[in-house]
């Protein structure tokens, strides 16, 4: 079968309620300055009380299916990445086909932090090299504001909620769409505790009565972290360009995670790329770990960012470490 696969639709949905930095200045010591020079970020979208996580991804996978013709019941599996599912079990992806009124198709989910939807990608290649008449639902979602300290100003400036998906099939004449031609992941534990929740796993059980801390909410070393989201970004995407002999030249659009405008800027001038080449979205919505690359690749799409035959770079960092890169022509 074709090393290339198809990616038939894509979606993303953001919650309506928009916290701003002017929101956050009322109860966190903080400044709009201080979040937009630092991050870029000017806001950040946030559940609504009740919305959970695959309720954005259900809204994320309509958007998807119309967009490539197809229905729900087209689809053979459901892969969702996220560490905020709405229950740890069921996991989000067997919900998230309930929710689509599917029965008997294998879903489950995958933790990869912010990497998780380019490493749910790759489960994907996995289920269709395997099954070649598998259409897998490739789902990025998270509430992240639930996972939000927001008492630790250095972390809840970041974060935001939304959900990004793709469909992913067999690279065939019948399956229409932009192609994924490439990927590489890489992981690396040893800056485990640099990034990190921890509360209610096994590591930090709680008993009934206990009081809820600050492990169970996103804990960061940022400027660590920034290091070497930057230094790692880059260095996967060139292994993939190099093994395809391409240069950033040939590429048209770069998409990074979306975590923090500076990283953004550093990734695009270390590989060379020119600004109006990389796509930024995170001034709008905040770090939504998985859901930031399918967010901003399904958004670039619809906003004509990215145009029919464009070949696009996508570079994810996130915690683990996790990291991986990836190449779609349009
Ligand atoms: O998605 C997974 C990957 N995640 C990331 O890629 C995030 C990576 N890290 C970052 O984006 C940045 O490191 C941050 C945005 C988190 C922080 O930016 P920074 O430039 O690294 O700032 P810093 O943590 O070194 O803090 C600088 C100063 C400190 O004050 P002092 O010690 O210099 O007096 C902080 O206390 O800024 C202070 N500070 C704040 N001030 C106002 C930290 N957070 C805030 C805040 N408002 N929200």
């Amino acid at each position: 079968m074709s090393s290339t696969f198809a990616i038939q639709g894509l979606g993303f949905y953001a919650p309506a309620r928009i916290l701003t930095n002017a929101d956050l200045v009322k109860f966190v010591d903080t400044t709009d300055e201080w979040i937009i020079t630092r991050t870029g970020i000017r806001e950040r979208h946030m559940v609504a009380p009740g919305e959970v996580c695959t309720d954005m991804a259900l809204a994320a996978t309509h958007m998807a299916l119309d967009n490539a013709g197809l229905t729900a019941k087209d689809l053979t599996h459901v892969v969702v990445a996220t560490v905020t599912p709405d229950t740890s079990v069921p996991s989000a992806g067997v919900v998230l086909a309930k929710k689509l009124g599917l029965e008997g198709v294998p879903a489950f989910d995958l933790n990869a932090a912010c990497s998780g939807f380019v490493y749910s990608l790759e489960a994907a290649r996995g289920l269709v090299a395997l099954h070649p008449e598998a259409r897998v639902l490739v789902v990025g979602a998270e509430v992240l504001t639930s996972r939000t300290d927001w008492t630790d100003r250095g972390t809840c400036v970041l974060f935001g909620d939304g959900a990004g998906v793709a469909i992913l099939a067999a690279d065939t004449p019948a399956n229409k769409g932009a192609r994924l031609l490439d990927m590489q992941l890489a992981a690396d534990g040893t800056y485990g505790p640099l990034l990190t929740i921890k509360g209610g796993y096994s590591g930090h059980p709680y008993k009934i009565g206990d009081v809820v801390g600050h492990e169970n909410y996103v804990q960061m070393n940022g400027r660590e972290v920034y290091k070497h989201a930057v230094r790692s970004m880059c260095a996967i995407c060139e292994t993939l360009l190099a093994r395809h002999g391409l240069t950033p030249e040939d590429v048209d659009v770069l998409i990074p995670h979306q975590a923090n405008l500076r990283i953004i800027e550093a990734v695009g001038k270390k590989l060379r790329f020119p600004d109006e080449k990389v796509f930024v979205n995170v001034d709008r919505y905040g770090n939504t770990s998985a859901a930031s690359i399918p967010l901003a690749l399904a958004e670039a799409r619809a906003l004509g960012s990215i145009k029919d035959g464009q070949l696009v770079l996508i570079a994810t960092f996130g915690g683990g470490f996790t990291w991986g890169s990836a190449l779609i022509r349009f």
